[in-house]
């Protein structure tokens, strides 16, 4: 299973990847997660002690393994570099596992974005498609607003884009704009997953307001969680309501990409 998580800024991208994260690990998969958002915070969610969420170094700032692998130093724009570099090796080398989720970090890539024709995001590039289509783990991408990171050839590889809402038009239209470009590059199952809601009326609006898009599930509006973010710790620990809500979304999702799979997909 491979699971992107997108959404605005602050509307719980991390909070669910975590989430997700856990239940499969405890369900005794490998689990591969991935902070793709450059400001990302994911090692603290998935409660890493801090030693080891700074031992990891992200892909995008390892100035010798760039060099190493493209041929070419990080910030080089134009001249030669490899297009296609070795990344295989990089998940185990390069993450750390913390209660059976390994994780891994991509960093940013300065100028440019990982669009640009620079070594760096070639390598970045070449991991991604990697994690999404050579790899047997379930993979979960936290990634920032938009579909960085894929691209025409990776998005099919992706099982799930789940986007994250809140109660609120700004996040809801921020879905909106994601979903076309998750459409442009034929990401094939989109869906929503609202968050933080506080009662039936804010799942109404969300379920009005939706893109057109199949809700997976709502996550409620928890002071545990607050209170996980405050001390540092995960929401898995502290919110045991949340994890019995993201249980059933994990079980919805899979029920629903088991159906589209053996359809053909949509
Ligand atoms: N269900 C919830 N109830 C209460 N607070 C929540 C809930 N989900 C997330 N939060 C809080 O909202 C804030 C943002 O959550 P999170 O970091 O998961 O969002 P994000 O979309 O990853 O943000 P960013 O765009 O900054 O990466 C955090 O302080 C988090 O603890
Ligand atoms: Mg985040």
């Amino acid at each position: 299973m491979k699971i992107a998580i997108t959404g605005k800024g602050g509307v719980g991208k991390t909070t669910l990847s975590s989430l997700l994260a856990h239940l499969y690990a405890q369900q005794g998969r490998q689990v591969l997660a991935i902070d793709a958002d450059p400001a990302g915070n994911l090692a603290t969610a998935l409660g890493f002690p801090s030693e080891l969420a700074e031992s990891i170094t992200p892909i995008a700032e390892m100035n010798d393994l760039i060099y190493e692998r493209t041929g070419a130093q990080p910030g080089q724009i134009g001249g030669w570099f490899r297009l296609n570099p070795r990344v295989d090796d990089i998940p185990e080398r390069f993450s750390a596992e913390h209660r059976g989720v390994r994780l891994l970090q991509l960093g940013t890539v300065k100028g440019g974005g990982s669009g640009c024709m620079c070594p760096e995001s070639a390598l970045l590039r070449a991991l991604v498609t990697h994690l999404l289509i050579g790899r047997r783990e379930v993979v979960i991408l936290d990634m920032e607003a938009g579909v960085e990171h894929l691209g025409r050839g990776t998005a099919s590889a992706v099982d799930a884009f789940l986007i994250v809402v809140e109660p609120g038009k700004r996040s809801l239209d921020t879905a909106r704009t994601i979903r076309d470009l998750a459409r442009e590059i034929h990401v094939p199952r989109l869906y929503l997953v609202g968050n933080k809601v506080r009662n039936e009326s804010d799942r109404q609006f969300i379920e009005a307001h939706s893109p057109d898009l199949p809700v997976l599930g709502f996550l409620s509006q928890s002071t545990e969680a607050i209170e996980a973010d405050l001390r540092g710790q995960a929401a898995f620990d502290l919110a045991p309501a949340l994890v019995e809500e993201a249980r059933d979304i994990l079980a919805r999702l899979e029920h629903s990409v088991g159906i589209t799979e053996a359809a053909g997909g949509f």
